[in-house]
């Protein structure tokens, strides 16, 4: 990997802030560029540094694909409304869901159901549409630093693994955080004034809640891990994890429910304790905060009789299911 990390330790926000907007603004030229804003921190960084650098001419899309958290478009939207950035929400869900019917296998369900239909379909109409050459995006270094190294192929990393944008695609991918892991970026996000709900947001992996559902992502499984999803966040909010989750699986067991059996899906919660999500150790919730979970996960979600808390670490567990 030819990129070189700026460590936390040696970060300079300000400066870094300065950098990089300046690179915005010489390779934009008087051009225009696009970015996808998720409502992470690492594209929400993106959306600010491009909107310093280059204003009205920088256009910020939500791509809702269908497989985000419940009202996440609107909240997202609604976030940088009052920063005084403009967030144009895109349904694009019909899209993905269609890409993703059939698929099981992970790597896949990431290549042809989530980057493929994200780059080669839906940004690159936005892009020819609006005339831009350049698409700002919010990779950081643990992304390339585990795609690089075989782990799994995060969704918006191309150049590092051999492909071409502007071959592929037709534009150009500018990367401004690229060298940061992401307790440097929540650093540039404070530095940049973003409000604590965005600088302190827990991660959330680009393909959304399709990392969360073992097996075919349909729109039938999305609710359920999306209702699931819910509670979880609820209900771990207070606990200080780095990130938690829920799992659907794809196995189907045995339950009983009202005296009769029911055969159910399975739920998998995972939370996390992390500095940088390259290792992770599952947080010590205590015991009754399980308890009350996985009873609200049994009674809300639907055909839900399994609740389950890893308690493996990574390596060689993920983050992530898929
Ligand atoms: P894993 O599952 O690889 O996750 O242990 C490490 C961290 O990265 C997030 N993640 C992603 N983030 N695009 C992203 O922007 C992705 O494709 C992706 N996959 C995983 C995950 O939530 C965790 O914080």
């Amino acid at each position: 990997m030819h990129i070189a990390e700026i460590p936390l330790a040696s970060l300079n926000t300000e400066a870094f802030i300065a950098e990089q907007t300046k690179a915005i603004r010489n390779l934009v030229g008087d051009g225009k560029a696009v970015n996808a804003l998720s409502g992470g921190v690492d594209s929400a960084v993106v959306t600010m540094l491009g909107h310093l650098a280059i204003g009205d001419r920088l256009k910020t899309y939500f791509i809702d694909n269908g497989i985000m958290r419940e009202g996440e478009p609107q909240q997202i939207a609604g976030w940088f409304a009052k920063l005084g950035v403009k967030v144009e929400i895109l349904d694009a869900s019909g899209k993905f869901f269609a890409a993703l019917k059939g698929i099981t296998d992970p790597e896949e369900k990431r290549e042809k159901g989530i980057t493929h239909v994200f780059y080669k379909d839906v940004f690159a109409g936005i892009v020819r549409a609006s005339g831009a050459k350049v698409l700002l995006q919010g990779t950081n270094y643990t992304d390339v630093e585990e795609t690089a190294a075989g782990v799994k192929r995060q969704h918006n990393v191309f150049e590092q693994i051999g492909i071409d944008p502007v071959e592929a695609f037709g534009y150009r991918v500018a990367e401004p955080i690229l060298p940061l892991r992401k307790p440097a970026v929540r650093a540039v996000a404070r530095a940049l004034g973003l409000p604590k709900e965005i600088s302190e947001r827990p991660p959330f992996p680009g393909p959304a809640l399709a990392a969360r559902v073992i097996g075919e992502v349909t729109p039938e499984r999305i609710a359920i891990v999306r209702r699931a999803t819910k509670i979880v966040e609820e209900e771990l909010a207070g606990t200080g994890a780095f990130q938690y989750l829920a799992i659907l699986h794809e196995d189907m067991v045995t339950g009983v429910r009202g005296g009769k059996r029911d055969f159910g899906r399975q739920i998998e919660v995972r939370c996390w304790d992390s500095a940088d999500a390259v290792t992770a150790t599952p947080t010590d919730v205590p015991f009754a905060r399980l308890r009350a979970l996985a009873d609200r996960i049994v009674a809300e979600v639907p055909g839900v009789v399994s609740v389950t808390y890893n308690i493996a670490s990574k390596p060689p567990s993920c983050i992530e299911a898929v």
